[in-house]
């Protein structure tokens, strides 16, 4: 069924895992995001980026989220498991009030380039219209950016665990992303992959809410490896590895955003299933192994943050 993002973040909150937020563009992704948690049992959060609903709306907010929100849920009442749809880092008004309106069931508002108090005043304004038609929201502190690139400006940048529970007294946000060190993308660190987990710890403990992990792809090896192998380029890139990704879960990640490693995965297989055959043109063919890809590459991810049988 389609549910509130709140009530899949809460049980996996009491459970101790994480569910994966997928981001989507179009129906392919959906479909084999949605085929890996069937076979999984689990429960998933699908998110769009603003950016998301003006492609598929053709530059109309209502009209894209609209799209989106008969799309997903038009699956989801279908489905067993848990399903839900949330506006990934909203920061303007237009997409979020259009999100909401549309039957979205949680909304991001991203106000962290703002100063404390100003991201404070804008989250709490958004609370208060979601909450009144019992959409769940997002929000963040802090700044996404690797470790490694702000050695000199370090704590600026990430989420200061004081704030943050401040942040969630004052605002009644119902899920934080707290800034650990990672980054969006598919270069995220230039040496060693290294996260704050004392600072995550802390936040935890201060706040006691589902908290998300953003900029969490992987950038999966035998990916990088298929797609390099039929002409991409992906020199240099690097994502947080499976390790560490477990290891914030422990530390009370429930949330965990994911979209390189699924762009990735299905330009591998588009690739290879355009190479391998040169006379095709229906899409609804050579689409297929990318999606195979995407499903792979989530069904794995399903299992590694302990979601797999949840549903
Ligand atoms: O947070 C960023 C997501 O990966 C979506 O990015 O604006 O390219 O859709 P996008
Ligand atoms: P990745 O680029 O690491 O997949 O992060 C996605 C994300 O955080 C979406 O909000
Ligand atoms: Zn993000």
């Amino acid at each position: 069924p389609y549910v509130n993002t709140k009530e899949i973040l809460e049980k996996a909150n009491k459970e101790y895992y994480a569910v994966a937020a997928l981001n989507i563009n179009n129906l392919e992704f959906l479909q084999a995001i949605l085929e890996a948690g069937i076979e999984k049992k689990s429960p998933l959060i699908i998110e769009t980026s603003e950016g998301a609903i003006k492609y598929a709306g053709t530059g109309d907010p209502l009209r894209g989220a609209k799209f989106f929100v008969d799309m997903v849920k038009g699956f989801a009442d279908t489905l067993d498991i848990p399903v839900s749809l949330h506006l990934d880092h909203g920061k303007d008004f237009k997409y979020i009030v259009s999100a909401i309106k549309a039957g979205y069931s949680s909304v991001m508002i991203d106000a962290s380039d703002k100063p404390f108090e100003e991201n404070v005043k804008i989250t709490k304004e958004i609370v208060k219209i979601a909450h009144s038609v019992g959409v769940s929201v997002e929000a963040e502190l802090g700044k996404l950016a690797g470790i490694e690139d702000n050695v000199s400006s370090a704590e600026s940048v990430l989420v200061n665990p004081d704030e943050a529970k401040k942040f969630v007294e004052e605002t009644q946000v119902d899920f934080l992303a707290p800034a650990i060190g990672t980054s969006h993308g598919a270069f995220k660190f230039k040496g060693e992959a290294k996260l704050d987990y004392d600072r995550l710890k802390q936040v935890k403990e201060l706040t006691g809410i589902p908290l998300v992990l953003h900029g969490a792809s992987s950038v999966v090896e035998e990916i990088v490896e298929i797609a390099e192998k039929y002409g991409a380029d992906f020199g240099g890139s690097k994502g947080v590895p499976s390790e560490i990704l477990k290891e914030t879960v422990q530390l009370g990640i429930n949330k965990v955003n994911t979209d390189t490693d699924l762009r990735m995965a299905f330009v591998a297989g588009l690739r290879e299933y355009l190479h391998n055959n040169p006379k095709e043109f229906d899409p609804r063919n050579y689409m297929k192994k990318g999606k195979e890809y995407v499903k792979k590459v989530v069904a794995d991810r399903l299992e590694l943050l302990g979601s797999a049988g949840k549903a």
